[in-house]
């Protein structure tokens, strides 16, 4: 489930609006659901941990029907920058203090195995997805982050990683110190899982695009309404990177985060190896060689959805920063994506909720999402044929892991009940709608409705209700990417109010007042 964001030319940013694999891969063309289906395991959402899941059942014989709300590929695993690495950040030290030595060890286990595992397909199936083992570096600039890496290095060694202490990398600009992973990978996402997903189809299993999941049933069996038909399957994985049937509140547990990539074309050969630094916002490097071209994916500028500056802004930014770093001829291409943290900063991969025997779940990836989603679509189908996965409980969605992450957990639900109550109930001045510029876009008050506004390029005013359907926070204008953005919980909507990505389902309500030259009753929040 999910969307990409504007992928058109829709802003004056340097570069075509949309990613990479994008222009590198083709379109999928598979059909909408029509009518009713039994299979053994139906998969909602058509990225990295949907698709693995269904390979996988395939794989084992089972029937299985993938179901996605637009065209699979299409949303944060299409937006990725590709890294594929068990070094995610800092975070083998935090594991380690809190979650133990041997969920720290599980967690590196199956991030690990992923790469792996991808490498051991591509092999087997001779995909031409420019699979290459390369390192991987979380770096510091400043000298007080030194013992941070120490530390981490410390951790990940303990636990059987391939990590080395370096002080120097092949980066243009300073790093004080790194952690470094050696064997690592990069691949084309799109081109990996294109082929995954081309071998699903057959027999009693399909692939059904543009069919909108509505509601999911637990049971014996299962029961997927969507607005195309019904799937009737005795498992369902729900895999829509925000889970699409919340009965375990993971609202309360995951916190929704967007960050933005350049894919820039260097004078020079880009460095080796792929890099991360972790202070916030974070700054990520990663070679990406196009027929024999320096193409680098510059990624950072992270915040949280739906808050903060202008999303132009933090685009500039990131220019403004890679310039600064590299010498660039041009930037071909930029893009924004979101994923969710959760709180402890451990996807949640397994049983949707302790009470429900047969409905699945794997969000929460945090930026990691190519290990991490194969990890989980691994996981998750031997957890549905009934197999011993090594990697199970540190993934348990049950898991109740405080201690460091209680900060986190109050910090996150306390900034959403602030929204939640803050936004509805703060005062707008009065609008003159005439003045809603084309380009312009504002939350403004109609018939006692917080109603978002935006006039188009083409003068054309597009009214929508301004109240997320999900839990009735007022949507925030996003002008990188002409979105409304939810700051609660990471909803996103078009300018017309059709859900780009969940948690919420339902499309942004439609009133039934013309605004444009109806000048009664209003006020605004220009944005
Ligand atoms: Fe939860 Fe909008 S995403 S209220």
């Amino acid at each position: 489930m999910g969307n990409d964001s504007a992928t058109g030319d829709t802003n004056e940013l340097a570069g075509r609006h949309k990613p990479i694999w994008f222009d590198t891969s083709p379109q999928t063309e598979y059909a909408a659901l029509d009518g009713e289906l039994r299979v053994d395991t139906a998969v909602v959402g058509g990225g990295i941990a949907g698709i693995t899941t269904a390979f996988e059942l395939r794989n084992a014989g089972q029937s299985v029907a993938l179901l996605d709300r637009n065209r699979i590929l299409r949303s944060v695993t299409g937006h990725t920058t590709a890294k594929l690495t068990s070094l995610h950040g800092l975070i083998y030290a935090h594991l380690c203090d809190h979650f133990g030595q041997q969920h720290a060890r599980q967690y590196a286990g199956a991030n690990e195995a992923a790469i792996d595992g991808i490498e051991a397909t591509v092999r087997e199936h001779d995909i031409d997805c420019g699979f290459v083992r390369t390192p991987a570096y979380t770096y510091v600039e400043s000298e007080d982050g030194h013992q941070k890496i120490r530390e981490e290095v410390e951790a990940a060694r303990n636990l059987g990683l391939p990590a080395t202490y370096v002080e120097s990398t092949e980066l243009p600009y300073d790093a004080e110190a790194a952690v470094e992973f050696a064997n690592q990978a990069r691949f084309q996402p799109r081109k990996y899982l294109l082929e995954l997903a081309r071998r699903i189809p057959g027999g009693n299993s399909h692939i059904f695009e543009e069919t909108t999941v509505q509601d999911v049933t637990d049971g014996t069996p299962c029961r997927v309404q969507t607005d195309r038909g019904e799937v009737v399957a005795r498992d369902v994985v729900i895999a829509t990177h925000f889970p699409i049937r919340d009965p375990a509140l993971y609202f309360t547990r995951l916190s929704p985060k967007r960050s933005y990539v350049l894919g820039a074309r260097l004078a020079a050969a880009p460095p080796e190896g792929m890099y991360y630094d972790p202070e916030e916002p974070y700054f990520s490097v990663r070679p990406h060689p196009v027929d024999g071209e320096s193409m680098v994916l510059i990624g950072g500028q992270n915040h949280r959805t739906g808050q903060g500056d202008s999303t132009k802004e933090r685009y500039r930014r990131l220019e403004q920063q890679a310039r600064e770093r590299f010498d660039i001829e041009s930037i071909e291409y930029q893009w924004a994506t979101q994923d969710y943290v959760a709180i402890d900063r451990v996807p949640f991969v397994g049983r949707l909720a302790p009470q429900m025997c047969h409905l699945y779940v794997a969000t929460g990836f945090g930026g990691w999402g190519m290990t991490n989603g194969t990890a989980a679509g691994r996981l998750l189908s031997d957890l549905i044929l009934g197999r011993e996965n090594p990697y199970r409980s540190v993934y348990r969605p049950a898991r109740l892991q405080l201690g460091a992450s209680l900060g986190r957990l109050l910090s996150h639900n306390t900034h959403a009940a602030k929204h939640l109550i803050g936004d509805r109930t703060e005062r707008r001045p009065r609008l003159d709608r005439s003045r809603l510029a084309r380009g312009e876009a504002a939350v403004f008050t109609a018939q006692d409705e917080p109603v978002a506004a935006y006039r188009d390029e083409g003068g054309e005013l597009h009214a929508v209700s301004a109240v997320c359907p999900h839990m009735g926070c007022l949507v925030s204008w996003n002008d990188g990417e002409q979105s409304w953005d939810c700051p609660c919980h990471g909803s996103r909507f078009d300018i017309d109010g059709t859900v780009l990505d969940t948690p919420a389902v339902d499309d942004l309500d439609h009133p039934d007042h013309t605004y444009d030259g109806d000048r009664s009753n209003t006020s605004e929040r220009r944005l």
